[in-house]
């Protein structure tokens, strides 16, 4: 695999792979957990998309770009690492949000903010024209917008999971610590691209379970399989590890706070002293509690982390109960 593609440096890595001895205590279904710490990335507050823009903000960088653009869900983490990352490279941000102002303020949205980021409401779930006039008009004012799809899930992007995998790989082999399987939150597809590739070329045998938080099964499919494919052409990777995505954990549906997350928030909180969020992570984490307890995970299993934290703070009312 390639490993010279240009990245902008914004974590120091690599990030903490610890067991979870309390929580594994906890959960009680004969496997042993442990967490890859995505939550430790660097810059503002961490969390999995730092690795994905670390490639694209090279790419902007490249093409002489002076502005990013991208765009989310309100409390979206992947718009708040962009905004904090365009601030360390110098560049403007323009985040485009689903929804109004009010809708869920605080927690990532006050983030962006102080990151500098210039926010756009779209007022629908549907941020895509609104996108491409932030883009036009910042080409009309003679600026060079680089615009970013949703969670950076390019080949680009996706190649930072594919380099994290290698990370991971070389802790684990240090540490003496063989994997059985891999559970994580997934939603556009990059970060499971970016594993299956790095996983694959790696000659893994394990198992990697993306946990959906928003699409069916089979729509993510589509969106993570063409993407490994074309990150595994851009990496020169041979051989890739297959796709395998839950959709049974979708509960009330995006961003909605359920019993299970809960469950999840609270068993890591009161175990280890780590937070999980309300949309992803903790998500994630009841997921593997319920493949865990059906018996659908053996051995050693590792929980990476995406991180998602600051979500926590505009969910106080459905948490603080
Ligand atoms: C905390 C967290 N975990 C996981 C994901 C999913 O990553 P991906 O969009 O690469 O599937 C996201 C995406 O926004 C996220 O914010």
């Amino acid at each position: 695999m390639r490993s010279d593609l240009p990245s902008f440096p914004l974590s120091l890595l690599p990030t903490p792979l610890h067991p979870l001895p309390r929580f594994s205590a906890w959960l009680d279904a004969g496997v042993e957990v442990w967490a890859k710490r995505d939550d430790l990335t660097t810059l503002a507050l961490g969390g999995n998309k730092l690795r994905k823009l670390s490639f694209l903000i090279a790419a902007a960088l490249a093409e002489g770009a002076t502005d990013l653009v991208t765009t989310g869900a309100i409390q979206s983490n992947h718009c708040r690492q962009t905004a904090a990352a365009a601030a360390k490279a110098g560049l403007g941000c323009h985040v485009v949000l689903r929804g109004q102002p009010d809708d869920r303020p605080g927690g990532n949205v006050l983030l962006d903010r102080l990151f500098g980021a210039q926010i756009h409401w779209a007022g629908s779930p549907d941020t895509q024209p609104l996108m491409a006039r932030v883009l036009t008009d910042l080409d009309r004012q003679g600026r060079q917008p680089y615009g970013i799809p949703l969670g950076g899930s390019t080949p680009v992007g996706a190649a930072g999971y594919a380099y994290a995998w290698m990370e991971m790989a070389q802790q684990a082999e240090t540490l003496g610590a063989a994997f059985d399987a891999v559970v994580f939150a997934t939603s556009s597809g990059g970060t499971q691209a970016g594993l299956a590739v790095g996983a694959g070329e790696n000659g893994w045998e394990g198992e990697i379970h993306g946990i959906s938080v928003d699409h069916s099964a089979g729509r993510l499919e589509t969106l993570a399989g063409p993407l490994t494919e074309a990150t595994a052409e851009l990496l020169e990777a041979r051989r890739t590890h297959p796709i395998v995505v839950h959709d049974s954990y979708l509960g009330g549906g995006y961003g909605v706070v359920g019993e299970p997350e809960r469950e999840a928030i609270l068993a890591l909180a009161r175990s280890e002293g780590i937070l999980v969020d309300p949309v992803y992570t903790g998500r994630a984490l009841a997921g593997l509690f319920d493949l865990a307890r059906r018996g659908f995970l053996k051995g050693r299993v590792l929980f990476w982390h995406t991180g998602g934290t600051p979500a926590l703070f505009a969910y106080e009312a459905e948490l603080a109960a």
